[in-house]
């Protein structure tokens, strides 16, 4: 039976960079607290003149041109976020447009930061009986955020991960999606959130008054507790399924949380931090963006080799967590747009 396989990754960082001296002089916070706290050292924010289609599009196109691919023989295109271009019509459908996938259905999925794995779980059966499909992942957080939360706003940046997946059986080789699996649990849905805005609480003056109604909320010693020993778990467990064990693992690629969070769940799966992947120093918490802004950025750094294995683990708001074993049998082609000379 055939696998959902990736063709080709592209990836989108926009070229503004806010430093953590930037924010010193928007609250009151430093660059050694935000560093030792969480290994952030800057972020990438979207320009007032880019929303979420046209960020997720960049990193589209880039999928696409990587792999000469035409987006007219696609025949989904999916976009997972929980910053959409607007309430209604999906994001998807504005990205379809833009990118020329006049064939294709287009639909969004939100499931915080662990929403790309879940996405992908969903969308690789049809990979693998042979539809084409773009699955990009892509958040404008700095929208979101309450500038006056300083232990929130620190954490978060914005950019788009796109992969473009088909059948294993047939066109390229590239990196074989293989067993995965997600969880949630709805009960601990108020801890991390933007919880206004939707038909529980919806938009009223009263509202739009307080500034932080509109913006991401989250008790974050507690997110931390969750984060580190779920995420740990649930890559344990899809190594057991798949009947692997950590040695024939060769990256670890963590949602880039944040770099203690990353350590952390570095120690509880017991793997050589030189085999877990970060580049949260530079890009933040890019939420649903994250694994596919990371994936990327590896490729680009050539750190991806064939025959390898990567393990993926996810953690975010809901609590959703999700893990994804991927199979490297050729690399694909890649393109990671960031503007930027590495540092
Ligand atoms: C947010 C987080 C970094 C805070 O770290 P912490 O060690 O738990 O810090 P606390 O919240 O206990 O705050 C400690 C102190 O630092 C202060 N502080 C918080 N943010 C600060 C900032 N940006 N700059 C300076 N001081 C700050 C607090 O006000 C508190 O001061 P007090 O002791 O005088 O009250 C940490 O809880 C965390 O990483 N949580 C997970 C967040 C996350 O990754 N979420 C997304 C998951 S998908």
């Amino acid at each position: 039976m055939a696998d959902a396989m990736i063709w080709s990754i592209g990836g989108y960082a926009p070229p503004h960079i806010i430093t953590n001296d930037m924010l010193s002089e928007r609250m009151d916070t430093n660059d050694d607290w935000i560093q030792t706290r969480t290994g952030i050292r800057e972020r990438r924010s979207a320009g007032d003149d880019e929303t979420t289609a046209s960020v997720s599009s960049k990193a589209a196109q880039a999928a696409l041109d990587a792999a000469d691919f035409k987006a007219n023989n696609l025949d989904w295109v999916v976009v997972c976020t929980d910053t959409p271009e607007m309430w209604s019509p999906a994001t998807a459908c504005f990205v379809q447009e833009s990118i020329g996938a006049q064939r294709a259905s287009a639909i969004d999925l939100t499931g915080g930061c662990a929403g790309f794995l879940q996405t992908l779980q969903i969308m690789s059966p049809l990979a693998a009986a042979g539809k084409r499909l773009l699955v990009i992942g892509t958040e404008l957080l700095t929208h979101a955020l309450n500038w006056n939360d300083r232990s929130t706003a620190v954490l978060f940046g914005d950019g788009a991960g796109a992969f473009l997946l088909g059948p294993s059986d047939s066109g390229p080789k590239g990196i074989r999606v293989g067993p995965g699996l997600s969880q949630s649990d709805g009960s601990q849905s108020t801890i991390l959130g933007k919880p206004y805005g939707g038909t529980r609480h919806p938009i009223t003056a009263k509202v739009v008054e307080k500034e932080e109604t509109h913006t991401i909320h989250m008790e974050g010693p507690k997110v931390f507790k969750h984060a580190v020993a779920l995420m740990s778990d649930i890559g344990r467990r899809v190594l057991k399924e798949a009947a692997l064990n950590l040695e024939q693992i060769d990256w670890v690629v963590p949602h880039q949380a944040n770099q203690r969070i990353i350590d952390a769940v570095t120690r509880q799966i017991g793997i050589s931090s030189s085999r877990v992947f970060s580049h949260v120093a530079h890009f933040a918490n890019t939420g649903s963006a994250s694994i596919g802004l990371a994936m990327s950025d590896m490729l680009e750094q050539k750190l991806v080799k064939p025959g390898q294995r990567l393990l993926s683990v996810a953690f975010g708001a809901g609590f959703s967590w999700a893990s994804q074993l991927f199979f490297v049998d050729e690399v694909p082609p890649s393109q990671f747009i960031h503007s930027t000379l590495r540092a």
